[in-house]
C-alpha cells in the first residue's frame, strides 16, 4: 500500500471484493467502506455507533488534539459542534457571501496580472477568506505572519495525521521526536495569536465583526463556561486548518478540468452569457438560473474529491450489518470516489452526469464529499459558497486552456496530484486570459472599488 494515496488501493480492492471490506494494517484493524448506500446506512441511519474517531497517539505527541475533527465523540466535541454551529450554519454563513465575492473579485485581478501564479493566487484567497471570517483579519498580499505559521503548521500535521501514517509512526515513535516538538511549539502560536489579535483590537475599539468576536459574546450558560476560552481558540484555529488548504486545492482541481475539457467550459459559458450577460459580473442570486454551471460544481467536487477517504471514523460498539460482525473501536476509512456503479466512466469530467435530459439538475447527484451524519463536515456551507463563488467567476471572466509553446501548438501534459491531507493537482502549464476586453475591465472596477 502506498501509504501517501491509500485509497487507490483501497478502490482496486472495493472492485475485487466490494463495498466493505475488512483488512489490517501493522497489527491494526480496518473496515474500509467502498459504496455510497453502505455509507449512508451506517453514518447516517446508524450514527449513534459510527461516529467517534480513531484515537491516534500522534494527536497528542504532535500538540493536535484540540482539533474538532480529531476530537472523541463526547461532551468537548459537542461544545465545538454547538459553536460551528452558531458561527456556519447555513444561515449563518449567509452573511459571509459578501465578503467571499469581494475576495474572489480580488482573485479574479491577481490572475490577471499574474496568470503564472495562479497556485499562490488560490491559497491566498483561501487564506483571506478564513482569516477575515474568523478574526476579522486582512492578510498582508506576501509573507503574512498569521498564514505562515498555519501553513507550516498544517505540513506538520499532515505527516501525522492520517490513519495509515499515525500507524507507522506509532510503530517508530522515537524517530518523529523532533518533528513533534516542533509541532506542539507551533500549534500554540497558532491557537494564541491571531484570537490576541482580535482581543488587542476589541480593547483598542477597532475590532471589525469576526466569529471569534461573535463566540466570545456566545452564553454558554453551564458547566462549559470554563472551557470557552481554549474551545474558541481551538474552534477557530480548526476553521483554517479545515478550510484554507481544502478550498484551494478544489479550484486547483476545477482549473485543471477546465483545461482538459474546453468543451464543458464552453458550455458553462454559454450559460452564464445567456443569463447573467456581460453587463455585470455573476452574484450568488444568479445560482439557481445556472444548472450547467451547478453541475460543473458538483462535478469538480467528485471528479478528484480533495477527501477521498472522507475522514476515518471509529465504532463505538458492535455491530451487525447484512449478516457481518462489525468490531467495536474500529476505523473506517469510506473510500467511494470512483464507484462505477454510481458514477460509469469515473475518471472523465462529465457535468452531464448531474443534470436530467432536459438539462436541469438531476435528483440526489449532491453527494457525500463532505461527509454524512453527526460529524458531517460543518464548514460545508461556507466552502460551498467560497468554492461556487470562485467557479462563476472565473467561468464568466477568464478564459482557460492549453499552453502554448513558440510555435503556437498546444502544450500537452500528464496531471500529477500530491498526496497528502488534500491531494490536489500539481503545478501544470495552462494559459489564463481575459474572455474579453470587457470582462477584464469589470474586474478592474470591482478590485478598485473595493
Ligand atoms: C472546501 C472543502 C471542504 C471539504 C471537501 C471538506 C470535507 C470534509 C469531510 C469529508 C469531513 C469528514 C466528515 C465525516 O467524518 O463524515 C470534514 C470534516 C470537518 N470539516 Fe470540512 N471540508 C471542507 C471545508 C471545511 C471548512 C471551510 C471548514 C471550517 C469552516 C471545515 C471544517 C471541518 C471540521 C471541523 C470537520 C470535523 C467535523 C467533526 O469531526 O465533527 N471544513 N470536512
Amino acid at each position: 500500500m502506498d501509504i501517501s494515496a491509500p485509497w487507490t488501493t483501497y478502490e482496486q480492492w472495493g472492485k475485487r471484493y466490494g463495498g466493505i471490506i475488512y483488512c489490517t494494517l501493522l497489527g491494526q484493524e480496518l473496515v474500509i467502506i467502498n459504496d455510497e448506500e453502505i455509507h449512508h446506512e451506517l453514518m447516517v441511519k446508524r450514527s449513534s455507533v459510527y461516529s467517534d474517531r480513531p484515537y491516534l497517539r500522534t494527536n497528542e505527541l504532535f500538540g493536535l488534539d484540540w482539533i474538532t475533527a480529531l476530537l472523541p465523540y463526547g461532551d468537548e466535541w459537542r461544545l465545538h459542534r454547538r459553536m460551528f454551529n452558531v458561527a456556519f450554519s447555513k444561515r449563518a454563513s449567509e452573511k459571509y457571501k459578501a465578503v467571499q465575492m469581494k475576495k474572489v473579485h480580488q482573485l479574479l485581478g491577481n490572475l490577471l496580472s499574474t496568470p503564472l501564479d495562479y497556485p499562490k493566487h488560490f491559497a491566498t484567497l483561501s487564506a483571506a477568506i478564513i482569516m477575515a471570517i474568523t478574526y476579522g483579519y486582512d492578510v498582508a498580499p506576501e509573507d503574512d505572519p498569521f498564514v505562515d505559521n498555519i501553513a507550516g503548521l498544517v505540513e506538520l500535521f499532515v505527516s501525522a495525521m492520517t490513519t495509515e501514517r499515525a500507524t507507522l509512526l506509532s510503530a517508530i515513535p522515537l524517530r518523529y521526536k523532533k518533528q513533534a516538538a516542533e509541532c506542539r511549539v507551533l500549534a500554540r502560536v497558532v491557537l494564541e495569536d491571531p484570537v490576541k489579535y482580535v482581543r488587542d483590537r476589541t480593547a483598542a475599539g477597532t475590532a471589525t465583526t469576526s466569529i471569534v468576536g461573535d463566540l466570545f459574546e456566545m452564553e454558554l450558560g453551564d458547566d462549559s463556561a470554563s472551557r470557552k476560552d481554549e474551545t474558541v481558540k481551538a474552534v477557530a484555529a480548526t476553521v483554517f486548518l479545515g478550510g484554507a488548504e481544502t478550498t484551494a486545492a478544489i479550484l486547483l482541481v476545477f482549473l485543471l478540468a477546465m483545461v482538459l475539457y474546453p468543451e464543458a467550459q464552453a458550455k458553462a459559458q454559454e450559460e452564464i452569457d445567456r443569463v447573467v450577460g456581460d453587463a455585470r459580473l455573476p452574484e450568488f442570486k444568479d445560482r439557481d438560473n445556472l444548472p450547467y454551471v451547478q453541475a460543473v460544481y458538483l462535478e469538480t467536487l467528485r471528479w478528484h474529491p480533495i477527501k477521498p477517504l472522507l475522514l476515518p471514523r471509529k465504532t463505538t460498539t458492535v455491530d451487525v450489518f447484512n449478516g457481518m460482525y462489525i468490531p467495536k473501536g474500529k476505523s473506517y476509512p469510506s473510500a467511494m470516489t470512483r464507484d462505477e456503479k454510481r458514477y460509469p466512466n469515473p475518471a472523465v469530467f462529465n457535468p452531464e452526469r448531474h443534470l436530467t435530459a432536459g438539462g436541469t439538475l438531476a435528483e440526489g447527484t449532491s453527494s457525500q464529499y463532505f461527509g454524512l451524519g453527526r460529524r458531517i463536515c460543518p464548514g460545508r456551507h461556507i466552502a460551498d459558497q467560497s468554492i461556487w463563488a470562485g467557479v462563476i467567476s472565473i467561468l464568466a471572466t477568464l478564459r482557460v486552456g492549453k499552453a502554448r509553446d513558440e510555435a503556437g501548438h498546444e502544450i500537452d501534459f500528464t496531471p500529477e496530484f500530491t498526496k497528502g491531507l488534500a491531494p490536489h493537482p500539481k503545478p501544470f502549464h495552462c494559459s489564463i486570459e481575459p474572455r474579453s476586453s470587457k470582462t477584464a475591465q469589470l474586474v478592474y472596477a470591482s478590485v478598485g472599488a473595493n
